[in-house]
C-alpha cells in the first residue's frame, strides 16, 4: 500500500484530499530528527511573515473568539492552536479548516488535563500521598488515552510548582513541597501522558508548568513575587521541571510571576540559559494565560509592542490568548526591532510540537473519523472508574484512629454529616477537565453503596461551607458557585446534632469547597472555614465516636479537631469514584497507606513550613525553646509532619546497617532495615530514607528525602528494605553553583515519616 493511500484509510471519512499533500510519514513510521528538520526546514521556506506568526498564536475557546472567526483565522492560517475544545466534530471542523489553508499545517489542541480527563482522579496533591509510581503511571496514562480520544493532543500539565505555603490555592494542583518525590512524580507522569511514543493516537504532549519557581509566590498569594537565591532554586525549586524534561516533555508553560525582579515571560536567563543552553531543552515554550500583555502590569514594558518583544526575544514561542504576538510582530520585524530569526525559531518549535505529536502524518490522529464518534460523549462506558477507585483510596491518608475507631462496622446506625457530604461537584477537585459531577460519587452516596441495608444512614448538612460573605462572592465569581443553605447556621448544627444522638457514629465530612483550592484563591488562614468549626465541636459533645473526614486541597491548621476528633481521614477531593474510595477506607475493605506529601502546620503563622528547613544557628528545642528560633504561643514543631499517615496496622522499623561507613566516590553504600508488620491486618507502608550533610561549605538542611520504597507486609511479616546511594546522592549546589558532594560525615535517617526517624552516621573519603 502506497503512503497516500494508507494515510487516506487514516484520516477516514474527512478530507483527505486537503490533506494529502503534506503527508510524510505513515502513523507508526519512525520520526527521524534528519527528516524532521528537512521537512520544518522546507515547510518554513514557504510560509510568509503572517503565516508564521499565525503558528505562534494559541486561541483559547470561549470569551477569547466566536467560533465562526476561529475557523475563518484557521483558514488564513493565521491560528497554531487552540485549547479548551474536547469535543470531536469541534475539533474536527477546526482541522478541515486548517486543511484549506495555504500551508495546511495541522492545527493542535490543548486542554488542562491535570488529574484526569473525562475520569477525574485525585487532585495531583491528593496523588503525590500515594508515593506511588504505578498509581502515578496509571493516572497519567489513562489521563492520555480519554484526552486523545476527545482529540486532545497536548496537556498543560505536569504541574510541579513545589511550594512550602499552604495558603497558595494552587497546592493542590502540585505534588507537595519535596523536590525528590515531586520530581520522581514529574518524570513519572511526563512518561504516563506521553506514551511509548508522543506520535501513538492515545498519547498527549506534556508540557510541564510552570516554570520557574511559581510555587513560591510571597505569602502564598497567587501571582505574587518571587524572590530567591540561586542555590534554593537550584537546589530546591528547579528539579522538578528538569525531570520532566529529561522524562521526555515536549513542552514547557512559563510562569506567570517574576523571578528576581524579572518576569519569567521576558526571562532570557530563564528560558535561554537555564532552559536551552544548560538543560538541553528542544521543545516548543508555551506563554500562561495572557501572561505577554501582563508584562505591562510588571512593569518591565511600556505596551503592548514592547511586551511583544520582550517576550519573543526571551524565547517564548506560542502566546496564549493574547493578542500581542499576532498585533505586534508583523511590525516589530519590519522595524528590524525583531529579527525573523528569532521569529522563525519560535516557529521552528512549534512545527517541531506538532510533528513531535504525529500531526502533521495524521491531522486526525486523535480526531478520528466522524463515523467512529461516540453516540454520547459522557457514555460511562467512556470512564475509567476502576482505575480511578484504586487510585483514589492509596490517596486517603489516615491522620489519627484513636482507640481504633477506624474502620467502621457496617452496622447500626451512622450519621453522615457535613456541607460536603453529599457534594459532587467538590469530590472532582479544582481542574476536573471533563468530569462530570453527575457521574462523580459524594461521600454519603459511598458511603451508602458500601452498607446497603447493614446500616442505616441519617444525614444533616449542619452547616454551609462558610459563612464569609467577602469569601463567597469572590469564590462566586469562579466557575461553580458555592451552595449556601439560607437557614440561620444555628439551626443547620441543631439538626446535625438530632442526627448524632439518633446514631452509633458520625462521619463528619468537613473542609474546604473546591474553588478555595484553586487558582487565585489563595487564603489568610489555614483553619476549616466558617461554621463548620461549631458544627465540630457541638458534634463532639454528643459523645458520639466522631470521624472526621477532610475533603481540602491545602494542608489545613487541624490543631483543634485533632483534639476532638477520634479518627481523621485526609481524604484531599478524591475524584470521580471518591465516595466508593472513601467508604473502602472507612469500613476497611482498603488499608489506608497514603503519606502526606506537604507539612501539616498547627497554624497559619507557621508557613513556610517544611521538613527539609536549615538548622540555623539556634535550632528549636521542644524542651529548651529560650532564645532559640521558634514561635512561642505553642509548639514549633508541625502538627503532622511531611511523610506522615497511619494504617489500622502497625509497623516497625530495625536499626540501620550499613554495608559500609566509609565510602569512596566510586563506592556504593547499602542501608539496610527490617521492617515488620506488628499488627493484626495485612497493609502497606512507606520507607522512606533521608540524608543530612552534617559539616558542608554552605548549610545543608536538617534531612532531604533521597529514595523511598512501598511495601506490603502481611500481618507478622517482616521484610528487609535496602537503598543504595551514590556520590551522586550526596551533591548539592554550593555557593558557586557547582554541583558536587563535599567529603565528611553524613547522617543517615530510616523512618516511616519524616520525624520518626532511625539514624546512623557514615562517611564519604
Ligand atoms: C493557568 C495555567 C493553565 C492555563 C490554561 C492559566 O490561568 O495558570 O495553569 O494551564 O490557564 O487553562
Amino acid at each position: 500500500m502506497n503512503k497516500l493511500c494508507f494515510l487516506s484509510l487514516v484520516i477516514g471519512l474527512v478530507s483527505q484530499s486537503a490533506w494529502a499533500e503534506n503527508a510524510t510519514t505513515g502513523v507508526g513510521t519512525p520520526s527521524t530528527l534528519q527528516a524532521k528538520n528537512a521537512f520544518i526546514a522546507n515547510l518554513m521556506k514557504q510560509m510568509t511573515l503572517d503565516e508564521k506568526i499565525g503558528q505562534l498564536r494559541l486561541i483559547s475557546i470561549g470569551p477569547e473568539m466566536p467560533k465562526p472567526e476561529i475557523l475563518k483565522e484557521i483558514t488564513a492560517g493565521r491560528i497554531g492552536g487552540t485549547f479548551n475544545s474536547v469535543v470531536l466534530p469541534d475539533n474536527r471542523a477546526m482541522q478541515d479548516a486548517a486543511g484549506h489553508s495555504r500551508n495546511k499545517i495541522p492545527m493542535f489542541f490543548a486542554y488542562d488535563v491535570v488529574h484526569g480527563q473525562r475520569t477525574v482522579f485525585p487532585i495531583s496533591l491528593g496523588l503525590a500521598s500515594t508515593w506511588d509510581m504505578n498509581a502515578i503511571t496509571r493516572t497519567g496514562r489513562v489521563s492520555a488515552i480519554e484526552a486523545a480520544a476527545d482529540g486532545v493532543d497536548m496537556t498543560f500539565a505536569p504541574m510541579v510548582d513545589i511550594t512550602r505555603d499552604a495558603r497558595w490555592g494552587r497546592s493542590s494542583e502540585g505534588f507537595g513541597e519535596d523536590t525528590y518525590l515531586v520530581s520522581r512524580i514529574s518524570a513519572t507522569m511526563t512518561r504516563a501522558f506521553q506514551g511509548t511514543s508522543m506520535q501513538a493516537p492515545n498519547s498527549i504532549m506534556a508540557v510541564v508548568k510552570h516554570f520557574a519557581l511559581y510555587g513560591a509566590v510571597e505569602g502564598g498569594r497567587d501571582y505574587n513575587t518571587v524572590d530567591m537565591s540561586p542555590v534554593r532554586m537550584q537546589q530546591d525549586y528547579l528539579p522538578p521541571y528538569r525531570a520532566s524534561i529529561d522524562a521526555g516533555a515536549g513542552g514547557v508553560m512559563i510562569a506567570l510571576n517574576s523571578i528576581n525582579g524579572v518576569p519569567s515571560t521576558s526571562n532570557a536567563w530563564l528560558l535561554q540559559d537555564v532552559l536551552r543552553r544548560d538543560w538541553g531543552f528542544k521543545g516548543v515554550t508555551v506563554s500562561d494565560h495572557g501572561a505577554i500583555k501582563e508584562l505591562i502590569d510588571h512593569g518591565v514594558a511600556k505596551d503592548f509592542r514592547e511586551a511583544a518583544k520582550l517576550a519573543i526575544k526571551a524565547g517564548v514561542d506560542l502566546s496564549m490568548n493574547d493578542k500581542a504576538y499576532g498585533e505586534e510582530l508583523p511590525d516589530l520585524v519590519k522595524s528590524g526591532e525583531v529579527s525573523v530569526k528569532e521569529v522563525d525559531n519560535a516557529v521552528r518549535e512549534v512545527l517541531g510540537a506538532k510533528w513531535e505529536m504525529g500531526l502533521f502524518a495524521n491531522p486526525y490522529l486523535r480526531i478520528g473519523a466522524a463515523v467512529d464518534d461516540p453516540a454520547d460523549r459522557n457514555a460511562e462506558n467512556r470512564l475509567h472508574r476502576a482505575e480511578a477507585r484504586d487510585v483514589a483510596r492509596k490517596s486517603v491518608v489516615l491522620l489519627k484512629n484513636q482507640n481504633d475507631t477506624l474502620p467502621l462496622k457496617k452496622q447500626g446506625t451512622i450519621a453522615v454529616i457535613g456541607p460536603l457530604a453529599k457534594s459532587s461537584m467538590d469530590m472532582m477537585g479544582s481542574w476536573s477537565a471533563a468530569g462530570l459531577a453527575r457521574q462523580t460519587v459524594n461521600a454519603y452516596d459511598g458511603i451508602a453503596a458500601a452498607v446497603g441495608d447493614k446500616a442505616k444512614l441519617v444525614y444533616a448538612l449542619g452547616s454551609n461551607i462558610t459563612d464569609n460573605q467577602h469569601a463567597i462572592t469572590y469564590l462566586n465569581k469562579m466557575d461553580d458557585q458555592i451552595a449556601i443553605d439560607p437557614r440561620p447556621e444555628q439551626e443547620m448544627i441543631d439538626e446535625a446534632v438530632k442526627a448524632a444522638q439518633q446514631a452509633d457514629v458520625v462521619v463528619a465530612v468537613v473542609g474546604e469547597s473546591r474553588n478555595m483550592s484553586h487558582e487565585a484563591a489563595s487564603r489568610v488562614d489555614l483553619v476549616i472555614p466558617g461554621r463548620q468549626r461549631d458544627l465540630i465541636r457541638a458534634l463532639k459533645a454528643t459523645g458520639k465516636p466522631l470521624v472526621l473526614v477532610l475533603m481540602n486541597g491545602r494542608p489545613l491548621a487541624l490543631g483543634e479537631e485533632n483534639e476532638l476528633a477520634d479518627a481523621m481521614v485526609e481524604s484531599w477531593f478524591l475524584g470521580t469514584e471518591g465516595g466508593n474510595a472513601l467508604a473502602d477506607v472507612l469500613f476497611g475493605d482498603y488499608n489506608p497507606s497514603g503519606k502526606l506529601p506537604m507539612t501539616f502546620p498547627r497554624s497559619v503563622g507557621q508557613v513556610p513550613a517544611y521538613y527539609n528547613h536549615l538548622n540555623t544557628g539556634r535550632p528549636y528545642r521542644p524542651n529548651d525553646s529560650n532564645y532559640t528560633s521558634n514561635y512561642f504561643e505553642e509548639p514549633t514543631s508541625p502538627l503532622f509532619p511531611f511523610g506522615y499517615g497511619l494504617s489500622y496496622t502497625q509497623f516497625s522499623v530495625s536499626d540501620i546497617t550499613l554495608s559500609i561507613n566509609k565510602m569512596t566516590r566510586k563506592d556504593k553504600l547499602t542501608a539496610s532495615v527490617m521492617v515488620k508488620n506488628t499488627g493484626k491486618v495485612a497493609g502497606e507502608t512507606v520507607v522512606q530514607l533521608y540524608l543530612r550533610d552534617v559539616a558542608a561549605s554552605i548549610s545543608r538542611p536538617v534531612k532531604e528525602l533521597k529514595n523511598f520504597q512501598k511495601v506490603m507486609l502481611k500481618s507478622g511479616e517482616e521484610k528487609s528494605v535496602s537503598f543504595t546511594l551514590t556520590e551522586e546522592d550526596l551533591k548539592f549546589f554550593n555557593p558557586s553553583l557547582k554541583y558536587a558532594a563535599e567529603a565528611g560525615e553524613f547522617k543517615l535517617m530510616i523512618g516511616l515519616d519524616s520525624e520518626n526517624v532511625k539514624e546512623t552516621t557514615f562517611n564519604l573519603l
